[in-house]
């Protein structure tokens, strides 16, 4: 099947395959094509070039694009897609002051989505996560990384990990699944730490294995959560079982724990809320993607990410949803764009790097996806006609979406 775009208005996001990710001052420039077309063909990016440069070719079915924008999907790399039910009772107790922490310390929280899912069935809380993850495709998403979490039982984790491999059959977008088994520690283990960490590294990391559940490996370094010596250990023991480190760490408190995943190769740290000038120093030092989620700041309340700083310092900065029911109860990345201009003052040509081509390197897709690169998968947003890719974060809160395409092929619902 051959699909050809003719007069795309701009096409944005066009790369060589040899870059991965997109890092300091040159995340400001942002390669488009004017007045261009686009070829598809197997899934993916045949060719592309100006429409004054168009080949004669045989297609079976040709899209104009005339007045339209065409960049890469968006690659959400950081997601808690997968959950019982949503948490408006907390909503309302920080509109009335009590702050996340707060929440969390009277049975709210992870402990509180926890409960919930333990008590529902697979099938239940795979439709639900179907169902939220069909209304982010829709938004533009075209790769995620998902996160376990909100078990936090031997038998919970799997549950939540063979949901998400059900995804990766039923859905044709990319999904990646990250182990979070150290989200909090359940009120059992409360005095008992050490057991916990035991049953992470000894009970659930081989059973993960064994079934192949995951790709990477998470833990909320913060605290009251885990410490960076805990951190240490379980990512360390995620490693032998050859699952790299995705990281919550620096969203309230800055402890230390960026120097630990780097050490620990981290693919990406996740968060960085509150960053220090040591915390830059190591990522300079590493291949470690820096990754900011202003949805959650924005719903909390907190700081947001210093972006610019991250980027002043040479280093890359990729963009994530962080879609869970606490923190940010949307997985809407057009939202996350806008919040990355509006908020962290990024300009929208850094915005769009950081939520395209660097989100794909965060979950280890960059190979694939993020870029319109010829043999890179066509996983496109096609947008109504506006007057440029600039307007997508400035139209805050308004789709500018016309059609969505995963491999080639529209999605309609
Ligand atoms: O990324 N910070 C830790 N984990 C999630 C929130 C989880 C929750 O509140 O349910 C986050 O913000
Ligand atoms: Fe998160």
């Amino acid at each position: 099947m051959k699909t050809l775009f003719i007069n795309v208005k701009e096409l944005v996001q066009v790369r060589d395959s040899s870059v991965r990710k997109i890092s300091g001052e040159n995340m400001r420039e942002l390669p488009i094509l004017r007045n261009a077309f686009l070829l598809i063909e197997n899934q993916q990016i045949q060719d592309f070039g100006l429409m004054s440069d168009l080949p004669d070719l045989n297609v079976d079915q040709k899209i104009d694009a005339t007045g339209k924008i065409i960049l890469p999907s968006w690659c959400d790399s950081h997601t808690h897609l997968v959950f019982a039910t949503t948490r408006e009772e907390e909503f309302v107790d920080r509109i009335n002051g009590l702050t996340y922490e707060e929440i969390a310390s009277k049975g709210g929280g992870i402990l509180n989505s926890a409960k919930k899912l333990q008590n529902c069935s697979e099938d239940e809380l795979y439709e639900a996560a179907v169902l939220r993850l069909k209304e982010v495709i829709m938004l533009g998403t075209g790769a995620i990384e998902i996160k376990s979490g909100y078990g936090l039982s031997v038998n919970d984790e799997l549950k939540m990990l063979r949901i998400i491999k059900r995804l990766k059959q039923y859905f044709s977008i990319p999904i990646k699944a990250t182990f979070l088994g150290a989200h909090a520690f359940p009120k059992v283990f409360k005095e008992n730490r050490q057991g916990y960490i035991d049953l992470i590294i000894k009970k659930m990391l081989p059973k993960i294995t064994e079934e192949n559940l995951a790709d990477y490996i998470d833990v909320f370094c913060e605290k009251g959560y885990f410490t960076p010596t805990e951190t240490d250990r379980i990512l360390y023991a995620g490693k032998t079982h050859g699952l790299l480190p995705k990281v919550h760490v620096n969203q309230f408190n800055a402890i230390g724990g960026i120097a630990i995943c780097i050490k620990n190769n981290a693919l990406s740290v996740d968060h960085l809320e509150v960053i220090g000038d040591e915390d830059v120093e190591f990522l300079k030092d590493s291949d470690t993607m820096p990754v900011a989620l202003p949805s959650c700041s924005f719903f909390l309340g907190i700081p947001y990410t210093d972006g610019k700083k991250i980027i002043a310092n040479g280093l890359p900065l990729a963009l994530a949803s962080d879609f869970n029911p606490g923190s940010s109860p949307s997985g809407n990345m057009n939202f996350v764009v806008s919040l990355a201009c509006i908020k962290m003052k990024l300009t929208p040509e850094e915005a769009v790097n950081a939520a395209t081509i660097n989100g794909a390197y965060a979950m280890g897709l960059s190979d694939q996806l993020g870029s319109i690169t010829k043999g890179k998968l066509a996983n496109l947003i096609m947008t109504k006609e506006i007057t440029s890719y600039r307007f997508i974060p400035y139209n805050f809160g308004s789709q500018c979406i016309d059609k969505i395409f995963v491999k080639g092929q529209e999605i309609f619902e």
